[in-house]
């Protein structure tokens, strides 16, 4: 079935700005109460985003700095109590994953109170959330170029304490409008550029063979990686160099479209005790297992030839090839054991990779024992 639907209103270049303020100015007219969530460091300096500041100054506003990384149950709850009584009716995030995610859980749960950061892990576990009449609406500008997550209507919140990851996933959590305007990303630290990159890389392939892939999705991916595939190996020389942050950021944009539709697979799920076991950042958690999943997947994918040029590659080999060689290049180990991983964690990680809606959205299914063997090869 071929068959797409994303409500985000998406404006894309600086040159956008301007136009995107004056529909601010123009949607939310009525809107008294801002909440803005940045991730801090400046980010709120640049030139490329006084249209859009200039606008929200109108309002009252809350401005919060969400300097947090992978928001858990605990920074939920500290963020709740922090906003409480700022009755808001509005959320710009300004921010990478973790911003716009914060921004997403306090869109569905503002109206809900928590006397616990128990109580915020039960509304989310329980779904609760989604008796919620209305969730308050919200607006995405990506500071980095790789989560998709201005694009999507699911945030990833953990519980180390738990040894687990839930996603508060519902149609009202796509944002109102995103602004994406790459020249935010130009300062983003080179590690995080090709981390956040090879996540997008991520959520391409996986959308690409994922089992609800269609025309419409594997079209977006296949532009998302050819871009990523370019672009990324020459970000180390100019890391400044704006056309080529354009590049990864549309790239971005397009994997995050194109996932939106059909969510991630296997390289995400297994990806999360990896993170969560072993603090190895998102996007190489992912990316550490793509090649292996592909291997795995390979007599399933449609039109795998199209996969495999968009990689520049005219097989699989290739595609590891191109992989491997992107993570020398930026000092990346791709070995598990090197970022802690050994034999017997491995049993642990294993028993973390289901994640519902995610593993079981891998064309391919994948035992325990399978899995147990793809880890072994990657140490
Ligand atoms: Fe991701």
């Amino acid at each position: 079935m071929n068959q797409f639907y994303n409500p985000v209103a998406v404006s894309l270049g600086a040159e956008s700005a301007e136009a995107f303020a004056e529909l601010f100015n123009k949607r939310y007219a009525d809107v008294k109460r801002v909440l803005l969530l940045t991730r801090g460091a400046g980010v709120e300096q640049s030139d490329c985003l006084q249209p859009v500041l200039n606008a929200i100054s109108k309002k009252e506003t809350l401005l919060i700095e969400v300097t947090l990384n992978n928001p858990n149950v605990a920074d939920i709850f500290k963020l709740k109590q922090q906003i409480e009584p700022f009755q808001y009716e509005l959320i710009v995030a300004i921010g990478g994953g973790s911003v716009m995610d914060a921004a997403k859980v306090l869109s569905a749960l503002q109206h809900k109170t928590f006397q616990t950061a128990a109580e915020v892990r039960e509304a989310i576990t329980s779904e609760r959330y989604r008796e919620e009449p209305d969730f308050t609406p919200w607006i995405g500008i990506p500071t980095t170029s790789g989560t998709g997550s201005e694009v999507t209507c699911w945030a990833t919140v953990w519980d180390e304490e738990n040894g687990s990851k839930y996603s508060v996933s519902d149609e009202r959590l796509y944002a109102r409008a995103a602004l994406i305007l790459p020249e935010l990303t130009v300062t983003m630290p080179l590690r995080l550029s090709v981390a956040t990159a090879l996540d997008a890389m991520c959520h391409a392939t996986e959308a690409y063979w994922s089992v609800h892939t269609n025309t419409i999705t594997r079209a977006y991916s296949l532009q998302a990686i050819e871009r990523i595939r370019q672009t990324l190996p020459l970000l180390l020389e100019r890391p400044d160099n704006v056309a080529w942050r354009e590049q990864l950021s549309l790239a971005s944009l397009l994997a995050g479209l194109a996932f939106s539709n059909t969510r991630t697979t296997a390289c995400h799920s297994i990806s999360y005790p990896l993170t969560m076991l072993y603090g190895i950042d998102h996007g190489i958690a992912a990316s550490i297992t793509l090649t292996t999943v592909l291997r795995h997947n390979l007599d399933a994918l449609i039109e795998p030839d199209k996969l495999f040029r968009a990689f520049g590659a005219a097989d699989v080999n290739e595609v590891d090839n191109l992989i491997q060689s992107i993570y020398n290049i930026y000092g990346l180990s791709s070995s598990l054991s090197s970022y802690g991983v050994t034999v017997e964690g491995i049993r642990e990680v294993v028993s973390h990779s289901y994640t519902k809606g995610r593993m079981d959205n891998n064309p391919v299914e994948i035992s325990p024992e399978e899995l147990e063997r793809m880890l072994v090869s990657l140490l």
